[in-house]
């Protein structure tokens, strides 16, 4: 481990009031998405697809890092370059998913645990030579009835844990994400004790497994009440119980937030990163910025729909979504922008 590389590239992927874009979708999620829209599942699809992104002009500017999926990090633009290399040419550093997905918990009916520790040093090893300067690895925490459990929350937390100590061993800054999920009809209280309970588990587990703070970066879900639950906050006060929990359990050790969208909208998760960067603009200890996937990348998807005459224009939406978010990361977004 080289702590001086670990917070450099940290600091890099947070620098100029950018963000993080997630196109790591596995197989399995990106041809659900493809089915939607009617593009073809095929390997051919998904690699024009991220193609369309890695390619998009200007991408640069709003972003830092791209998070890739194993598939993805292997392909090629259609004229023979990794996209690696279109990547890192652009000045976008390139990062790897490296969990193995959520599996269901033996013995904890309706709970996850994320699996893909054993031989991760070895593929850790494998991406760095690809290019890889950082990774992700998603935990999945469910609000129901009687859940999430102790025991669960400890597994997740654990895994996270030993995920983040063998990619800091390797020079990768590790992506912390432990996930609780927005569907369901429960509060934005649930989520708030949800939330605060894992953030403290987790942050206790990275401390017993000797995780440089400096050297990692926190992607959370945001404090929201269920996207089913009758009642449905302001945007105030998201942000505000957002920041209260992460003040309460997120060390000023910590780098940076760069928070999942989970399921909002596109304005919805623009909206909320920009209160939070305003209302508490001079007290935040870290860096709170976005790591979306969905909150990006939808409008280009919608437009694409597998065209190649789409592409220009799938590209400029995903440009002024990126940029959309690069604002609200400065507290400088405004609903007036999402016109085009
Ligand atoms: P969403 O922004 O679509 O939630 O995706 C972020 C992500 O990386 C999920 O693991």
């Amino acid at each position: 481990m080289t702590r001086q590389k670990l917070i450099d590239t940290a600091r890099a992927l947070l620098a100029n009031y950018k963000g993080l874009l997630a196109m790591d979708e596995s197989t399995e999620t990106c041809n659900k998405r493809f089915a939607k829209a009617g593009i073809p599942q095929t390997e051919e699809a998904r690699r024009a697809y991220r193609e369309l992104i890695v390619t998009t002009p200007g991408l640069a500017d709003s972003i830092n890092g791209a998070i890739l999926y194993d598939e993805t990090i292997h392909q090629k633009t259609k004229d023979g370059t990794p996209f690696v290399k279109v990547l890192t040419d652009a000045g976008i550093i390139p990062g790897i998913k490296v969990d193995m997905g959520a599996k269901d918990l033996a013995l904890f009916p309706g709970e996850k645990v994320t699996e893909g520790l054993d031989g991760l040093r070895t593929r850790l090893k494998a991406y760095v030579e690809m290019g890889a300067r950082f990774a992700k690895w998603r935990a999945v925490i469910t609000i129901g009835d009687g859940i999430p459990t102790l025991g669960c929350i400890e597994a997740n937390a654990h895994a996270l844990a030993r995920y983040a100590a063998l990619c800091q061993e390797a020079d990768v800054v590790p992506i912390i994400e432990p996930e609780v999920l927005m569907d369901g009809t429960h509060s934005l209280e649930a989520c708030r004790a949800a939330t605060e309970e894992v953030l403290h588990h987790v942050f206790e587990a990275l401390h017993a497994q000797r995780v440089m703070l400096e050297g990692m970066i926190l992607k959370p879900n945001m404090v929201l009440p269920g996207l089913a639950s009758p009642k449905q906050e302001s945007v105030d006060e998201v942000a505000d119980a957002t920041v209260e929990t992460f003040l309460r359990t997120v060390p000023a050790a910590v780098p940076g937030i760069a928070f999942l969208s989970g399921g909002q909208s596109g304005e919805l998760a623009s909206a909320r990163l920009n209160a939070m960067n305003v209302r508490f603009k001079s007290r935040l200890p870290w860096v709170l910025t976005f790591s979306y996937s969905r909150a990006i990348q939808q409008p280009a998807l919608d437009i694409w729909r597998g065209e190649e005459a789409n592409v220009a224009a799938a590209q400029q939406a995903l440009y002024h979504r990126a940029a959309l978010n690069r604002a609200a990361r400065c507290g400088d977004y405004n609903a007036a922008m999402e016109k085009p």
